[in-house]
């Protein structure tokens, strides 16, 4: 059992739920992003909704767990729960943060002090699980100090029935607690341009012209493995938010500055923070070929690397036959670091040398 206590968390006071949040309550479980992302929530959420949740608050702490509404100068915020303890010590906790409070740091304040508060009186262990398309969410556990520790695939359905992955975090008694900035900033302004070509984001809206591509014999033929299905590039389009705050990879469409038209793909992937070191890969649509798109990509995307990150080495790899990826990586100021012998596995059974490049990060005084 937690003590009933009220926590102070700056200027926030965490208390149990009243009858007097109800109004407030309402607003907060009946904004679209909080439907979106609590999809066992009611919808639409009435008054009864609201006066039940303040009633099972209380039995919420009567069976070991804890439930409290985020308030600041008496006014509701959000609210914050805590499940009951399991046989080994573990608990695991959720939150909302009402629309007019967000994007100030109190889901992140809360989430970092709750999980102080309950190690600090026997828990051994706070989960927290995000979807992997709830950007805010996950980013407020990297922020409360949560280590990542894995994704749980298709665990929870929306609303439509689509499953969907659960990112799940924890934090221990020996974890530091600090918060991890993320290691690949978003774009400043969402987007990188030369005026000639546009790098966005690769959204689920990329995904059909994504595969489309990818299914062109003169891609396939430097691709590894089977292609995808449609279903499996949709997937992994919705999920470049989440690869790209967890460090893991950017993964951009190529636009046609012009008329907005997808012209291909690039991404960073590989990345070892330890070694400063990720890898640049890369895909144009045949008939955006021969007009410098790639090239201009591939030095936008390392212009912004060695801008905003602390990479130092930008690496690549080509099938010793693909003389038109070579130009790219030529142009754009990468040097051949060796062979990779009998590297990559061909549909054919047999197997292509690699020609590995590198880019370093530009001296003082060199432009990128
Ligand atoms: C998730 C939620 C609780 C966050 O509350 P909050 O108080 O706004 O969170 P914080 O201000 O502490 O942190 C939010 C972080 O996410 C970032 N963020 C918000 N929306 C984002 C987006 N679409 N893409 C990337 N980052 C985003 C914010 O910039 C902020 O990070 P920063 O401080 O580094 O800039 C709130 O959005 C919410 O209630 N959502 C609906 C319910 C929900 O999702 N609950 C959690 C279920 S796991």
């Amino acid at each position: 059992m937690f003590p009933r206590e009220v926590i102070s968390v700056g200027s926030l006071v965490l208390r149990v739920p009243a009858e007097d949040d109800a109004e407030a309550i309402i607003a907060a479980c009946a904004d679209p992003v909080t439907a979106r992302f609590l999809p066992l929530l009611p919808s639409p959420y009435t008054r009864e909704d609201a006066m039940e949740y303040v009633r099972r608050s209380g039995e919420k702490w009567e069976r070991g767990g804890a439930e409290f509404a985020i308030t600041e100068n008496g006014r509701y915020l959000g609210s914050a729960g805590v499940s009951a303890p399991d046989g080994w010590g573990t608990v695991r906790i959720g939150y909302l943060v009402a629309p007019w409070a967000r994007g100030k740091g109190v889901a992140s304040a809360v989430a970092r002090a709750l999980a102080d508060w309950l190690l600090d009186h026997g828990a051994s262990r706070v989960e927290l699980e995000a979807e992997v398309e709830n950007l805010a969410s996950l980013r407020v556990a990297y922020r409360a100090g949560f280590v990542e520790e894995g994704r749980r695939r298709g665990a929870k359905a929306l609303r439509d029935g689509r499953r969907t992955d659960q990112v799940t975090f924890a934090r221990i008694a020996r974890d530091p607690g600090v918060a991890t900035e993320p290691f690949l900033p978003f774009f400043a302004g969402g987007e990188l341009s030369d005026g000639v070509v546009r790098l966005t984001p690769m959204t689920v809206a990329d995904a059909g012209d994504y595969h489309e591509m990818l299914r062109e014999p003169s891609v396939a033929a430097f691709g590894l493995g089977a292609v995808n299905s449609l279903e499996d590039d949709e997937r992994r389009c919705r999920y470049t938010g989440y690869f790209w705050l967890s460090g893991q990879r950017v993964e951009l469409a190529i636009k046609d500055a012009a008329t907005g038209e997808f012209a291909g793909h690039i991404q960073l992937v590989q990345i070892v923070p330890d070694f400063g070191q990720a890898m640049v890969g890369y895909s144009l649509v045949s008939r955006f070929r021969g007009r410098g798109f790639m090239t201009r990509s591939v030095r936008l995307l390392t212009g912004w690397a060695f801008a905003e990150t602390p990479l130092h080495r930008i690496v690549a790899g080509t099938d010793a036959a693909n003389t038109a990826s070579q130009a790219v990586l030529e142009r754009a100021g990468f040097v051949r670091e060796g062979t990779r012998r009998e590297l990559f596995p061909k549909a054919d059974g047999g197997r292509a040398d690699e020609i590995s490049w590198v880019l370093m990060r530009p001296t003082a005084g060199e432009k990128s």
